[in-house]
């Protein structure tokens, strides 16, 4: 993978969104990977920016989210649908319909990940993959153990993932137990992956990724199989690199 070391959250998220430009500029009906929690945010906001100031029509821009939880209310507002709505399709503009998040409804899980690989696939495929990492090493929610041809479905999530995300919800008992998440092989199949993290808490996690083996124990790990990986991280989260 391709390393880059950058000052801050802005500046990965300044560089990010020039790419996402770039490719909408190729290709105005670009696939989108992505990715929730803290890591993209910043490019979400650099992104939007950037369309602002360029009056670049997004309009026909396709997304799909990583992965949602199973089983919280419809609308709840940590839902990934929800977080999706407000942090990417709302800001950016693009066209609600386009933008689609597995289905983490009980009613209908068995077929909800093979709905949403038919329709990654009727897309054409993902052009650009955003990633965060988990402290596990996870990414999306593939935690350690996760086969690197899986593909979407439903998985546990790991107590220490909870924890990690409970800061999102009222209390840490809210936090579901399962979600549904793009497998690594549906990762792995993404035209670019551009994997961001930022902070000491991410820098094992980076660096089982980008310099250990490759294994299922390291669901990073497996970006290494990937021929165009860009990996953009902060000097905390780059400080356990050779
Ligand atoms: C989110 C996702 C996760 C997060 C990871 C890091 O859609 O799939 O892999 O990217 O848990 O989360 P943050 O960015 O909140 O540290």
């Amino acid at each position: 993978a391709e390393v880059v070391v950058v000052a801050d959250q802005d500046a990965a998220g300044a560089l990010v969104a020039g790419a996402i430009v770039s490719l909408i500029r190729s290709k105005p009906d670009a696939v989108l990977g992505l990715a929730t929690g803290s890591t993209p945010l910043a490019t979400y906001r650099a992104l939007a920016a950037r369309i602002a100031s360029d009056g670049l029509d997004v309009r026909g821009v396709r997304g799909f989210a990583l992965d949602e939880y199973v089983g919280l209310p419809a609308g709840h507002p940590e839902s990934y649908r929800a977080v999706i709505t407000r942090e990417v399709v709302e800001p950016l503009g693009l066209t609600p319909e386009l933008v689609r998040v597995p289905n983490g409804d009980p009613a209908g899980i068995e077929h909800a990940g093979a709905d949403y690989e038919a329709a990654i696939t009727t897309a054409g495929g993902i052009d650009l993959q955003i990633l965060g990492i988990g402290r596990t090493g996870h990414i999306g929610f593939n935690e350690p153990g996760s086969s690197l041809a899986s593909l979407t479905r439903v998985k546990t999530l790991t107590e220490p993932t909870r924890v990690d995300n409970a800061r999102f919800f009222d209390s840490p008992d809210e936090v579901p137990m399962h979600c549904i998440t793009q497998g690594i092989g549906t990762i792995l199949r993404a035209r670019h992956l551009v994997l961001l993290a930022f902070g000491e808490a991410k820098a094992h996690a980076v660096a089982a990724a980008v310099e250990g083996p490759v294994s299922a124990n390291q669901p990073g790990s497996a970006i290494q199989l990937h021929p165009h990986t860009t990996v953009i991280v902060d000097e905390s989260a780059a400080s356990q690199l050779d």
